[in-house]
């Protein structure tokens, strides 16, 4: 299982963007956190500015949508040229058409479940996804405390996912750090977003290494 690395953007400095990702060549992806003021209650991107990052980024560009109507919205994303799409499937009319169309516009389908979603439910569309995002802090902010709750959650999706013998990667994304990425890694995920761990470092991109080394290590044992 490889482990990647992904810095989101959420924490960083807005006017200064290409600058900021510049300081993370050995980052896997950049996450780009798209929110609309309806589905949190927090307003960052849209497309246009998603397109400028792509143009700027060292590495391809991750956008979770915490945004309603995903269904109509996600192919500006993907048009934007963002290589993964990630939408909320408490915000989706139809997950299956959706991940269908984000694929057939070729970038990666993901899907992503806020921490009281349950995984079970959505047992047989891992076949058609290529990640599943599991959020370990609530949605709309950066800089929030990891919850510990999400845990069984993480094991039970990569116990789905094996007994499916599905390559659909496990992100998590809220509260990842240092301390917390252990925990993460041992109950199988494999990629990681990390805001303020990184962003706040006074080395990102070492950071992004230690983040690594720390997962890697605990994955390894697993
Ligand atoms: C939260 C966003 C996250 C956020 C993570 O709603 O989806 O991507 O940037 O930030 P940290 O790592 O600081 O919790
Ligand atoms: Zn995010």
């Amino acid at each position: 299982m490889a482990i990647q690395i992904t810095p989101s953007i959420l924490t960083a400095d807005f006017a200064d963007l290409g600058a900021e990702v510049a300081r993370v060549p050995g980052s896997d992806w950049i996450h780009v956190d798209v929110m609309d003021n309806h589905f949190v209650p927090n307003l960052t991107f849209g497309p246009r500015m998603v397109e400028s990052l792509v143009g700027a980024s060292p590495v391809p560009v991750d956008a979770h949508l915490m945004i309603t109507e995903p269904d109509r919205h996600a192919a500006a994303y993907v048009e934007a040229g963002a290589g993964s799409v990630t939408f909320h499937v408490e915000a989706a009319a139809a997950p299956v058409r959706l991940a269908r169309e984000i694929r057939r516009q070729g970038a990666r389908a993901s899907m992503a479940l806020r921490p009281a979603t349950p995984i079970e439910p959505y047992e047989d569309l891992l076949p058609e996804l290529d990640m599943v995002l599991i959020m370990t802090v609530e949605p709309g902010f950066g800089g929030q405390k990891f919850l510990d709750l999400c845990l069984p959650k993480i094991r039970r999706a990569r116990a789905l996912m094996d007994k499916h013998g599905v390559q659909t990667w496990l992100q998590v994304d809220g509260g990842v750090s240092l301390e917390t990425i252990e925990r993460c890694a041992e109950a199988g995920a494999d990629v990681f977003v990390a805001g303020s761990a990184v962003f706040d470092a006074d080395d990102p991109d070492a950071m992004v290494a230690a983040l690594r080394d720390r997962a890697g290590a605990t994955a390894g044992r697993a």
